[in-house]
């Protein structure tokens, strides 16, 4: 894994930067509707592909099992899963990326066999995998499980549409489900599903090549399964990643005098905007573009409590981001993290950078602002906390070192080059 790092010179808390920037196609969108491409007996074309390593890991993953990736490198990829495959996931990229699961729905659908380990623990938490093991059960698949993994099989040529209820609402796990049932026998209908635009955004394209998936952007969702999908030529379109936008935005109102982020699409970070907007903060929304100033003389925003949730709630991957922000808040706010237990482990970092921060348990936090944060050196930890401690170098006071940026180079192309535009001083130190 490379070991690269960014030096970061911060702004001492001016709101300095300004211009536009850029929001690239969405991972968490992009991930299962290469999964899906299993599903289709031709080869699927993708547009607006992020350049980033869990879509390289995706890619070598489908190759392990003899699909074709071709990856131009300018964000189109092709995919082609014609001929014989493997229904083995790799042991060693399944373990790098949790995301691997969703590719066991549409190989089981398929080839009536798959096997995965254990996909272990991560930093974010435990991450259980039992709605996944109960779900193939019910759809008439015999699980067995051995000290590297999973082996599971379908019983019968084909699974059974059947009746499932999440207990939890689950994003991978519904997008599994989602794409077994379009292969499966008869009807399947799912109860209590997560509804993200990314799974809306894979439904939508399903549908477009031959699915038949009804309530989509609801809580229950209606399958009817039928034989393999057809592209027929047709390119899927990543939708703009909400993270990412809500990443920019968050950025723009600590340290923009005039931002303008483009690409995006507003109505998918709905509760950030308005709890920002509450807070003070100055936005204008458009179609597909958000801009945010700041005065010269612009006073501290006022805190809030956070509390994660499901969408359309507030999303857990920009908890860390919105605690950076109320560091620089004024007042006291809670942060609770509902979803992932081990989500505020960020805060340490913050804390030695000088942030008034007091943890009650796992799940909840206390931030008192606004404090002058100093630059440090700084660990990554995940993804989204990656992107969390490049904005609190970019406000800080000095400058800040960011070690193991193989986390952020997962989930955001390119990240310095964008922000270089904007006037954020950062480097990239190759080592
Ligand atoms: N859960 C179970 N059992 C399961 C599956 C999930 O109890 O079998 C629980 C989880 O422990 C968690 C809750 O359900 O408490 C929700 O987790 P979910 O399954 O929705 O998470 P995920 O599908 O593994 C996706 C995103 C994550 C994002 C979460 C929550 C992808 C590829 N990953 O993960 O994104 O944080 O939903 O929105 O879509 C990231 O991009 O950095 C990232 C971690």
């Amino acid at each position: 894994m490379p070991k690269d790092k960014f030096e970061i010179q911060g702004l001492s808390g001016q709101k300095k930067l300004r211009g536009e920037i850029e929001v690239k196609g969405s991972k968490n969108a992009v991930l299962p509707v290469m999964a899906s491409s299993i599903l289709f007996e031709d080869s699927l074309k993708l547009e607006n592909i992020p350049n980033i390593e869990d879509v390289f890991r995706m890619s070598e993953l489908l190759e392990e099992l003899g699909i074709k990736v071709e990856n131009d490198n300018s964000g189109g990829i092709t995919i082609s899963s014609k001929g014989s495959l493997s229904s083995d996931l790799n042991e060693d990229l399944s373990r790098k990326m949790r995301a691997s699961i969703i590719l066991a729905g549409p190989i089981l659908a398929r080839f009536g066999k798959v096997s995965f380990p254990h996909p272990g623990g991560c930093v974010i938490g435990k991450r259980p995998i039992d709605l996944f093991i109960e779900g193939f059960s019910q759809m008439g698949a015999t699980v067995e499980e051995n000290k590297k993994g999973y082996i599971i099989k379908s019983k019968g040529k084909k699974l059974k549409g059947v009746n499932l209820f999440f207990p939890v609402q689950s994003v991978t796990a519904t997008e599994t489900f989602m794409m077994a049932g379009v292969l499966a026998e008869g009807k399947t209908i799912l109860k209590n599903v997560a509804f993200e635009p990314e799974i809306v955004s894979l439904g939508e394209f399903l549908n477009s090549c031959g699915a038949d998936i009804k309530g989509l952007g609801t809580p229950t969702l209606e399958i009817k399964g039928g034989n393999l999908l057809k592209a027929g030529g047709k390119s899927y379109k990543a939708i703009p990643d909400r993270l990412e936008a809500g990443c920019f935005l968050i950025l723009g109102a600590l340290a923009a005098e005039d931002l303008l982020i483009k690409n995006c699409n507003p109505d998918h970070i709905e509760v950030l905007i308005d709890i920002l907007k509450k807070s003070g903060v100055s936005i204008d929304v458009s179609k597909n573009s958000i801009r945010v100033k700041n005065k010269k003389d612009q006073k501290p925003f006022v805190s809030f409590n956070v509390k994660t949730h499901e969408y359309p709630g507030f999303p857990t991957d920009l908890q860390a981001p919105i605690g950076v922000f109320l560091t620089q808040s004024k007042g006291q706010a809670i942060v609770f993290e509902t979803i992932f237990e081990s989500r505020l482990n960020y805060i340490e970092d913050l804390i030695r950078m000088g942030a008034d921060i007091t943890m009650f348990d796992p799940h909840r936090i206390m931030i008192k602002g606004p404090a002058l944060l100093k630059g440090r050196e700084l660990e990554g930890l995940d993804i989204r906390s990656g992107l969390a401690f490049i904005i609190a170098a970019i406000i800080a006071k000095g400058s800040s070192v960011i070690n193991n940026i193989y986390y952020i180079d997962r989930g955001y192309e390119k990240i310095e080059d964008r922000l270089q535009k904007i006037g954020v001083k950062i480097e990239r130190i190759n080592n």
